[in-house]
């Protein structure tokens, strides 16, 4: 079992079962900078690229007939980049949203967001707010953008609500289960994760999804994002394919 792929530009699209897809692929776009300083460009055109990455992909998900598609794309963390980066991804998934409302329809996708969106400008939010309408007309792949998203604070947001809502006399803690407590995440209603994508040849999870990975498959390559394509998606789904997935069991 491959934990780490090269790119073979050469090779045939691979073969991928078309009846046995992840029905929740999440993705790690990660590679960004390291694209762009290679070509001696600022770090804010490497997200540029990433951002019509992203378009390309989630088209590809949805001309696929897959169910989920989660991507990270602002952590927790990623505030203590430069004002300037900070402020050049908020307008690349500004002008996303703006784009994504228009076509939403035609192109029939649901968009959600994990994360505390408070913190993005009132103008963000607001986009943000809009989608729901629209998204609750479509019936194709749910697209879930993390956004001011991190795993670990996703878990204490919700041991924080679960707690109110005992406090409350809502909830019984000897009563709570697995599946209870999901109900106080981000993902809520969202099948766990079958398959994660890391691109740029970082291996580690960085507080994505953490609750939701717990049995996922992982695929890392040392494809930086914005080059990652067809051929690279098809690539992790033949190797997502190829495992034996025993949930604990034998
Ligand atoms: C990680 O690469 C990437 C990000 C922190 C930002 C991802 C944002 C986008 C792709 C654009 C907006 C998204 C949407 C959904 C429209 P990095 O900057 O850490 O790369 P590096 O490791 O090479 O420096």
């Amino acid at each position: 079992m491959a934990l780490f792929r090269s790119r073979e530009p050469e090779a045939p699209l691979p073969e991928i079962d078309l009846t046995r897809l992840p029905r929740h692929l999440a993705i790690i776009m990660d590679g960004n900078g390291r694209w762009a300083k290679r070509r001696g460009l600022p770090r804010t055109a490497g997200h540029k690229a990433g951002a019509e990455t992203f378009r390309t992909i989630a088209t590809l998900c949805n001309d696929l007939h897959m169910e989920y598609l989660t991507v990270y794309a602002f952590s927790t963390e990623n505030w203590k980049r430069p004002q300037e980066e900070v402020g050049a991804i908020m307008r690349l998934l500004n002008n996303y949203l703006h784009e994504a409302i228009s076509d939403m329809e035609k192109d029939n996708i649901q968009l959600h967001f994990f994360g505390d969106l408070t913190r993005l400008s009132p103008e963000l939010q607001a986009l943000c707010r809009e989608k729901d309408d629209i998204s609750r007309r479509c019936t194709g792949l749910n697209v879930n953008i993390c956004l001011n998203y991190g795993g670990r604070d996703e878990l204490v947001r919700a041991a924080r609500a679960f707690a109110r809502d005992c406090a409350d006399g809502k909830a019984d803690p000897e009563a709570l289960t697995e599946q209870g407590f999901e109900r106080y995440l981000f993902s809520a209603g969202t099948p766990d994760v079958d398959l994660v994508i890391r691109p740029s040849g970082e291996i580690r999870i960085s507080n994505f999804l953490l609750w939701q990975s717990a049995y996922a498959e992982y695929y890392f390559t040392d494809v930086l994002w914005p080059d990652f394509d067809q051929r690279e998606l098809y690539a992790a789904i033949a190797e997502y394919q190829s495992r034996s997935r025993r949930f604990g069991g034998i």
